[in-house]
């Protein structure tokens, strides 16, 4: 048992860096909604994870407001989860650094999403960049959390944030003070596709607009994106498993069962033998229907910057009543003075 208790708890984050899109959504914030009755939720704007690369510091805290407000609109209860910026709870940075004395470099290595951010130019990459996934482990562990709602691309990380907590547990002979936190990828989609190439995941780097569906996006945006989504000609199947080799139709398929709380199968008992002519025009109503009232209550909460900012701050005092205690006793355990 860990030494200091507490029910099943959750944490997430987001990073502050422009655009939300359908991904995010459906890999990540729709699915904190569902865990906040059961667990209790920390739900973290990583603006601490956006400075690794180069960010407009006049823009900065208006996105971290604008992922806040997206949490609140997608409908997580700021009463029942803690909201708040990483920044603002010190103990995050704090711990990370013990945390960058346990992990070794040779894990760092193997990230590949650091190998995909930094590109060719790896020297010129900043530090922060490399030890990011450190900083991700400390977010989680110092919240003892048990559970964590990612989507798919955050795997590797999870896989080092639980080598992290092994390793620190062993090395100061405390077994389970650390808990080892459980990756929560799941659903139809844990894994959205670019609209263009359904072998590219979906992402704010896209240079191609059209590849992603935003949180900002227009119900026209929406229509002329799925218009123009790259398909296949042959009709949908009856099988889920006969999209294994079609990865457009198959992402299509994912996004349309993911919005609508069903699985691929039951979305493919009304769709099979149908072309994406019928088929699109269906998933633009779901997307519609569904993201039209979350742009719409961002939008209202984005006017109210005020009531954002007593949110993030509640959060904040809320997640420093956690991690306080939690970075004492770490501090303690790692041999550190204190008085
Ligand atoms: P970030 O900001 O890149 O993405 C936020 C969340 O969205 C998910 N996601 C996707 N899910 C499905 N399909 C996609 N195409 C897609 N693109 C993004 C991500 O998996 C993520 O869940 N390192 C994290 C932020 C982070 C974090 C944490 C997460 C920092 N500390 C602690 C969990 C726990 C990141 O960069 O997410």
């Amino acid at each position: 048992m860990s030494d200091i208790h507490h029910m099943p708890r959750v944490l997430s984050g987001v990073q502050p860096t422009g655009n939300l899109h359908l991904g995010n959504y459906l890999g990540a914030i729709k699915r904190f909604v569902d865990l906040q009755d059961s667990h209790d939720c920390l739900y973290c704007v990583v603006d601490l994870h956006a400075i690794t690369v180069p960010q407009d510091p006049k823009a900065l805290a208006q996105q971290t407001r604008e992922i806040a407000a997206a949490y609140l609109a997608a409908g997580v209860d700021d009463g029942q989860a803690a909201i708040f910026a990483q920044s603002a709870v010190p103990e995050h940075a704090e711990l990370a650094w013990i945390f960058n004395c346990v992990a070794r470099i040779g894990w760092l290595n193997r990230m590949t999403q650091f190998k995909d951010k930094a590109g060719k130019n790896k020297e010129k990459a900043s530090v922060g960049l490399y030890v990011y996934p450190v900083l991700m482990a400390a977010d989680i562990l110092l919240y003892h959390a048990t559970h964590v709602p990612v989507g798919e691309d955050q795997k590797q990380h999870l896989e080092l944030a639980r080598d992290i907590a092994g390793k620190f547990n062993q090395d100061f002979n405390v077994p389970d003070f650390f808990p080892i936190p459980e990756p929560l990828i799941g659903g139809p989609a844990p894994r959205v596709m670019s609209l263009r190439d359904g072998t590219q995941k979906m992402s704010k780097s896209d240079p191609s607009d059209l590849s992603r569906i935003t949180l900002k996006d227009s119900d026209d945006d929406i229509a002329k994106k799925i218009k123009k989504a790259k398909t296949d000609p042959e009709p949908l199947p009856d099988n889920p498993d006969d999209l294994a080799a079609r990865p457009e139709a198959d992402n299509l398929v994912g996004i349309f069962a993911a919005l609508s709380d069903q699985t691929k199968a039951e979305v493919l008992a009304n769709y099979a033998g149908q072309g994406f002519g019928a088929f699109k025009p269906a998933l633009t109503e779901v997307l519609i229907d569904r993201l039209g009232p979350v742009r719409q209550k961002m939008a209202q909460l984005l006017a109210e910057p005020q009531h954002l900012d007593a949110t993030l701050m509640r959060g904040a005092e809320r997640a420093r009543t956690i991690a306080g205690p939690v970075v004492k006793r770490t501090k303690e355990i790692v041999g550190f003075w204190q008085a």
